[in-house]
């Protein structure tokens, strides 16, 4: 039988034979595709990550900027700050995106990496007034299409949850910046927590980091209760610690998880392939996305 009539749910989105489109299992992502779509939006919701997720990971030729990186490079922040946090940068990206390490390898150093950066974050004392300027100056962009997709979630009161490691204050900022930030719309993240006048002098609860999202307290909260019966999930990530996101979705439920491959292509893929039902191979869209929920609307 030709693919085409095999698979008539990935034929229909256009996903057979991309290059940039890998999926190790198109039954199966077939079946959770039309059993998504004959769900409808009433039984939808979408769980996202933020930074090379819902924002692009470069923009020509150049890397985009993470929640974090938004800070790093502010000519607000003062110089020691981001020479430190360059230096950390550099020391802990490539051990979060090592292809051999594993996540349990891999989670001590993340500890660390975000208790350092915590501690020189809190001597900085910065300001909240500063975060939009930061934000503006900063070459952040959102994937092509995230604008058209957030508003079509939002005309039909899809739940959107956004759950980084990033910096939630910041976060925030870039999703009004971009005008996203809708009611439908849950931010999952590190917040900072201020003083009376406004300045950062820590963070809120525990840690989110790459690779620990399962542990957040979202999931024992009444979130995906008060969201009940939408047990169809889009599950969209940048890392493999992206997965867990949707832990705390009641069972029976059909989670299907995209992945976005932006960095060390070849090395990742076979994992990428193994963990996200549908992996987009340095694809800088929402296209997909966008192309499935077109069909439903
Ligand atoms: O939104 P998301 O969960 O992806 O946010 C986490 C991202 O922030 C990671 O991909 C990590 O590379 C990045 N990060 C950073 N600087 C830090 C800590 C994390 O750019 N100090």
């Amino acid at each position: 039988m030709s693919e085409t009539k095999e698979f008539p749910t990935l034929n229909k989105l256009g996903l057979l034979d991309k290059k940039h489109i890998q999926i190790l299992d198109p039954g199966h992502v077939d079946h959770l595709l039309s059993t998504i779509i004959a769900g409808g939006f009433n039984k939808m919701q979408v769980i996202a990550d933020h930074d090379r997720t819902l924002s692009r990971a470069h923009y020509n030729n150049e890397k985009t900027e993470t929640c974090h990186g938004i800070m790093d490079n502010s000519p607000l922040m003062p110089p020691y700050y981001r020479e430190e946090a360059s230096k950390l940068l550099n020391k802990y990206y490539p051990i979060e995106v090592d292809p051999i390490m594993t996540e349990e390898e891999k989670t001590p150093h993340m500890v660390e990496w975000y208790g350092k950066i915590h501690t020189l974050l809190i001597k900085c004392g910065m300001s909240r007034t500063s975060i939009a300027t930061m934000v503006k100056q900063s070459n952040v962009r959102l994937r092509d299409g995230t604008e058209d997709l957030f508003s079509k979630l939002k005309s039909k009161s899809v739940p959107v949850l956004v759950f980084s490691a990033g910096m939630g204050d910041i976060l925030e900022e870039v999703l009004r910046h971009f005008n996203v930030y809708d009611d439908n719309v849950k931010v999952v993240s590190n917040f900072f927590e201020y003083d009376e006048q406004g300045n950062m002098i820590g963070f809120k609860g525990e840690i989110i980091h790459v690779f620990n999202k399962n542990e957040n307290a979202v999931h024992e909260s009444d979130y995906f209760k008060k969201i009940g019966g939408r047990n169809n999930v889009i599950l969209l990530g940048d890392s493999l610690g992206d997965i867990k996101m949707a832990h705390g979705v009641p069972q029976p439920n059909n989670v299907l998880k995209i992945g976005f491959l932006n960095d060390k292509i070849e090395e990742r893929m076979e994992m990428y392939k193994k963990n996200f039902d549908i992996v987009l191979v340095d694809d800088q869209t929402m296209e997909v996305c966008n192309r499935l929920i077109d069909l439903m609307m």
